[in-house]
């Protein structure tokens, strides 16, 4: 019974039918060496995914019937389509070639497809491999987060791709810049304000350029005053009292004199804050000004505290460091040196 016999019987029956009866062998049959040269298939075939795939098999004039098979199924016989995926057409079928072409392939279509030809009523197979390559692609990534310093931290990257990409996280805004994981993800315990930044999750396969991506890590801490130095000023100038203080979120000043909190505006001072700066600023410097003043910087991880002197000249104050104590040196002889010529 041929193939014509086949086409008369219903659909179903014709794969079972037809897989026995025509000349096919089943797939996984190796084309035994030292046969006739035909079929001869391609080597494997290798295509992006959405890219199309032609599958050539080479025969002679010897050849009665030609047909191509995804694993066991029938995808052409001769010039009959089997397949009801309108993806697949037929390219060629001549005495010298049987051509099918794949459009848009796909991941599930990867897999062994076979060429099966009658010569002298003998069936014979040859096998390619369809490849499918996906280019590297992130699905999933962590979002940007927020966390108090000495947490714990997971970064998530899933990515997909043909074959699986490798993934890489690494460090951009910090000193180094280096490779943090080599693995889709990546875990900081006990994470410092010097690891706040950006990383970026990189996904690699050698299909197409990586697909890369970037999250956000802020650490909050808690402030701390950098700058507050003593200041002297004589009276009747204007004089500016700096207290800067690093902290995430942003520190809020307040400014003490004594035990008495000053309020912009009044008393002829005005506190200015910007950024990881506060400015206290007095626009006529009086007598009544000079002493102790507290700057005091508050986020919601807590607050710190410094000192800060307003001196005239010829105070005695106990400036924590030699350098303010030096500017008063300066600053009083700049008064007198300036005194003098006035009287002179
Ligand atoms: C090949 O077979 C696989 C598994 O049955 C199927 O998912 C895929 O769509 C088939 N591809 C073609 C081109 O027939
Ligand atoms: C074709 O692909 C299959 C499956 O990936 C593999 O086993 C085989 O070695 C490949 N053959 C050639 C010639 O590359
Ligand atoms: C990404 O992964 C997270 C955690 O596993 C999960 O909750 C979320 O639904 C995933 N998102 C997507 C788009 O798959
Ligand atoms: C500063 O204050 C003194 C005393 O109140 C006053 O005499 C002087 O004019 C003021 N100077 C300026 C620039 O306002
Ligand atoms: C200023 O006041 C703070 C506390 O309010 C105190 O610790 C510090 O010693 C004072 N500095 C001077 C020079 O009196
Ligand atoms: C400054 O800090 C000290 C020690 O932390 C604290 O005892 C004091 O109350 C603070 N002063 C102000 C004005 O917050």
């Amino acid at each position: 019974m041929g193939v014509g016999g086949c086409l008369v019987v219903p659909w179903r029956c014709l794969v079972v039918l037809c897989l026995r009866l025509l000349f096919l062998v089943p797939a996984g049959v190796p084309v035994r060496s030292g046969d006739a040269t035909f079929p001869k298939a391609m080597d494997n075939v290798t295509v992006r995914q959405g890219e199309s795939a032609t599958l050539r098999c080479t025969v002679d004039e010897r050849v009665t019937r030609v047909a191509w098979l995804n694993r066991s199924t029938i995808l052409y016989a001769g010039n009959d389509k089997w397949s009801i995926d309108n993806r697949v057409v037929i390219v060629s079928n001549t005495n010298t070639q049987y051509s099918i072409r794949i459009h848009n392939v796909d991941v599930y279509d990867e897999g062994p497809y076979t060429c099966s030809v009658q010569t002298d009523n003998h069936p014979k197979t040859s096998r390619v491999h369809l490849i499918v390559q996906v280019p590297p692609q992130i699905i999933n990534i962590s979002s940007d987060i927020t966390v108090n310093e000495g947490s714990s931290v997971t970064l998530m990257c899933l990515a997909f791709g043909r074959p699986e990409p490798t993934v890489t996280w690494r460090h951009v805004s910090g000193k180094g810049g280096g490779f943090v994981s080599e693995d889709e993800y990546l875990e900081i315990s006990g994470i410092t304000r010097d690891q706040s930044g950006e990383y970026e999750c990189s996904a690699v396969n050698d299909v197409a350029a990586p697909d890369i991506r970037r999250v956000k890590v802020t650490v909050n801490y808690p402030p701390y005053i950098s700058n507050a130095k003593n200041t002297g000023v004589s009276v009747g100038q204007k004089g500016i009292l700096r207290c800067e203080a690093s902290a995430v979120p942003l520190a809020e000043f307040q400014w003490f004199k004594e035990e008495t909190r000053l309020a912009n505006g009044l008393d002829g001072v005005r506190i200015e804050n910007k950024g990881r700066m506060s400015t206290l600023t007095f626009f006529n410097v009086s007598e009544k000004d000079y002493g102790n003043y507290t700057c005091v910087a508050t986020n919601k991880l807590g607050n710190t505290n410094a000192s800060i002197i307003l001196y005239g000249p010829g105070a005695v104050h106990d400036g924590s460091n030699a350098a303010s104590r030096a500017m008063a040196c300066l600053w009083l002889s700049g008064t007198l040196l300036a005194h003098f010529l006035i009287k002179f």
